[in-house]
């Protein structure tokens, strides 16, 4: 079998903090290959920043512990050290944060530090580094570029600061590309034109692209997969379609009933009860039990005293007692099975 472009496997990422240890990643499982558009979709405090950290090496010399595997074209990134991560992060992998004042720098100009992400990684004269800066703001559809070139961080307007960001992030061209929350701070028209444009840079380059969201409507429209975070495992991987229509895990069909456009004719949504798993003290069986509306379904009590693996066949997988007892190749529709 040909080496997958980005292989995730068991990816763990502990903080030891003065309160005990926070799990924050516990077991996060992912493929992709080159050029695919994949979600990562789950609550805020469902591990979708920290695992888009490790996967940039953002949390190397800090005290997070991290193990398992991030197989990127074959190479495990997660025994790199920082020096041997510098040819990956900014060049290979690239990342759009939800909040772009924090990943620019205020006392510098938007261009200057739009350059020198390229001089980083690039032999090339500070006047071609300018020059490739100049183009790529114009190519994220920032008006008058070369004066623009020269204005700080704050000058700019929100959805224009995310476009700076996204010509630093795609400057290098990187072969993978990580959004998280990209447009979450923005406003709904600026917020489908940076999707927008996001889209249409990845058919230009041709990079991978992971949107990280608490937003399904986001991923259902630009992405083929979802990953669906819970409790920092992935609880169901699937295409887009099966997500929706051959939803497997009982979390995942929470989510979809809690999107606005699943409300009812009185515009009601359907948060799923209760709250996540204190991460300092995991539940010895699955994360999602104390929420779960079918946990009793499954005999034995296994739910509480038995952690489920992802299990499936092929692209759709869950980490379910229940779907897994209903048959691992297809999984089953949770109405199927009451
Ligand atoms: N540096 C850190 N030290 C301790 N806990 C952290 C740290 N970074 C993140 N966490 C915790 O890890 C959990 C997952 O956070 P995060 O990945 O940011 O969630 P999401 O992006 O899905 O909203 C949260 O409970 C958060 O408080
Ligand atoms: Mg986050």
């Amino acid at each position: 079998m040909a080496t997958p472009f980005l292989d995730i496997r068991d990816l763990r990422v502990d903080f030891p903090t003065d309160d005990g240890v926070v799990h924050a990643v516990n077991g996060m499982d992912l493929t992709l290959e080159r050029g695919d558009t994949i979600g990562i979709v789950g609550e805020s405090g469902s591990g979708k920043t920290v695992t888009s950290q490790t996967l940039m090496g953002l949390l190397k010399e800090t005290s997070a512990r991290v193990t398992g595997q991030i197989l990127f074209e074959g190479t495990d990134l997660v025994p790199l050290t920082e020096n041997e991560m510098r040819p990956y992060r900014g060049r290979k992998i690239g990342m759009i944060f939800q909040d772009p004042l924090s990943a620019m720098h205020p006392f510098y100009t938007v261009g200057t530090q739009i350059a020198e992400a390229y001089r980083v990684h690039n032999r090339v004269s500070a006047k071609a580094a300018r020059a490739q800066a100049i183009d790529m703001l114009a190519r994220v559809g920032i008006p008058d570029p070369v004066s623009r070139y020269d204005s700080y961080p704050h000058e700019f307007s929100g959805g224009m600061r995310q476009r700076a960001m996204i010509a630093m992030a795609l400057i290098c061209e990187p072969e993978l590309l990580i959004a998280d929350e990209p447009t979450t701070a923005l406003d709904v028209t600026v917020q489908a034109q940076i999707l927008d444009l996001i889209s249409s840079l990845q058919q230009e380059t041709g990079s991978a692209v992971v949107y990280v969201t608490h937003d399904l409507g986001v991923v259902a429209e630009v992405c083929q997969r979802v990953i669906v975070m819970y409790g920092g495992q992935c609880v169901e991987q699937a295409d887009m379609e099966d997500a929706f229509l051959r939803t497997a895990h009982p979390y995942t069909k929470g989510l979809l009933a809690s999107m606005p456009s699943m409300a009812d004719e009185a515009g009601r949504l359907t948060p799923i009860p209760g709250f996540p798993p204190s991460l300092l003290d995991l539940p010895q069986g699955c994360l999602f039990a104390d929420r779960c509306p079918v946990a009793h379904l499954v005999p034995g009590n296994r739910c509480r005293t038995e952690r489920p693996a992802l299990h499936g066949a092929g692209s759709h997988r869950s980490r379910c007692h229940l779907s897994e007892s209903l048959g691992t190749s297809e999984p089953i529709t949770l109405e199927a099975a009451r």
